[in-house]
């Protein structure tokens, strides 16, 4: 069976080859005679495919022993309350940069357990730009920064790690996490829902500095706390078993393919490919400033509604499916995570010179 290449912005697209291994092993796991599904958490075999998920993970960033990594619930939604919940301490403001519909959520969950402060918002462009860090404006002692590091819905992204000297930096990389080579010793915690860089719904990743781990409110329910968590080797409750080995499999891909550094030229090469065609004339619009735009979800409009709608049925006529805007932007999205192959962004551009042809 041929299959359309996928642009949904998540759940997204997984790398085939996972698939098939996931197909191949999902009755009989590696002769054991039962289905990662049906295995105990707690079991020798699942044990080992969560000490190998998390080794992957940390090769791939390169990470160091003052970081724990945790592979939780709840979705980045959940983080919005968990990471106020457990980085507040004594403070009582948390700093945040507003981009877009993401910050906000993120904003709206912290104001239920602190003080917020705005320390930039891209208000002035409709959210289509990330404010230079040389208008930010931080409070006087917050507990932490928040950033969204690539707001999914617009297409906004991050092309610079901001500096923060003595505030820990928070990041909901949830649309592109493992997408470039991260620095994560600049950041004091990184969250991220799966589907989209990383495996199926179902697995949050945390990644956290260990020096932050003593800063919980009490009120912090046992298993978002990063430290109880910590301790039970992230398996204070039942895990998302099936997820996890899923987002396993898609780190061996990763690293198998070249790690970091190569996903990030691969994906730097696809939004240049689909830029450019943006960029070439005035039928296809994008919204985002240059310096902000998106590698991982390109947005853009097209002349009026009845285009779109057209656009959006011929490509899927075309093998190019989930193609529709979020509904709080309309118009076009291309999510075109890490296991998005250049392929499927070349058929794009050349269906979009066609169309373009036909009713521009
Ligand atoms: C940047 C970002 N943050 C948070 C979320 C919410 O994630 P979840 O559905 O895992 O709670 C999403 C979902 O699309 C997202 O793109």
């Amino acid at each position: 069976m041929a299959r359309p290449f996928n642009f949904n912005p998540g759940p997204a697209t997984l790398p085939e080859s996972v698939l098939k291994q996931v197909q191949q092993e999902l009755l009989d796991y590696q002769g054991r005679g039962l289905s990662v599904m049906e295995m105990s958490h707690r079991s020798e075999a699942f044990l080992e495919i969560a000490a190998n998920a998390e080794r992957d993970l940390r090769a791939l960033l390169n990470l160091s022993s003052d970081y724990t990594v945790l592979f939780l619930q709840g979705g980045a939604k959940g983080q919005n309350a968990a990471v106020p919940l457990n980085l507040l301490g004594n403070r009582t403001t948390i700093d945040f940069v507003h981009t877009g519909h993401w910050s906000k959520n993120s904003i709206e969950e912290a104001k239920k357990y602190a003080q917020v402060h705005l320390a930039a918002s891209a208000e002035s462009s409709g959210f289509y730009h990330v404010p230079p860090q040389s208008e930010w404006q931080m409070s006087d002692n917050p507990a932490y920064l928040h950033i969204c590091a690539n707001e999914t819905i617009t297409g906004v992204e991050y092309s610079f790690t901001p500096k923060v000297s003595s505030v820990p930096l928070v990041a909901d990389m949830s649309s592109n996490f493992l997408s470039r080579e991260i620095e994560v010793n600049r950041f004091g915690l990184i969250y991220a829902g799966a589907q989209k860089n990383v495996g199926p719904a179902g697995v949050t990743i945390v990644i956290v500095k260990n020096d932050l781990l003593d800063r919980a409110l009490p009120i912090c329910p046992s298993i978002w706390h990063y430290a109880t968590q910590k301790k039970h080797e992230w398996m204070l409750n039942t895990p998302p078993t099936f997820a996890i080995y899923v987002s396993g499999l898609v780190f061996a891909w990763l690293r198998r393919e070249g790690g970091l550094a190569a996903m990030e030229k691969r994906n730097q090469e696809k939004a240049d490919r689909l830029y450019a065609l943006l960029d070439r004339g005035d039928f296809y619009r994008g919204k985002v400033h240059k310096k902000s735009r998106s590698r991982m979800n390109v947005t853009f409009d097209l002349p009026n509604e009845t285009l779109t709608g057209l656009f959006v049925e011929e490509a899927k006529e075309n093998g190019l499916i989930n193609l529709k805007g979020h509904k709080i932007s309309g118009g076009i999205r291309a999510s075109i995570y890490n296991a998005m192959p250049i392929e499927g962004v070349d058929a794009l551009i050349a269906f979009m010179e066609a169309f373009e042809k036909k009713n521009g």
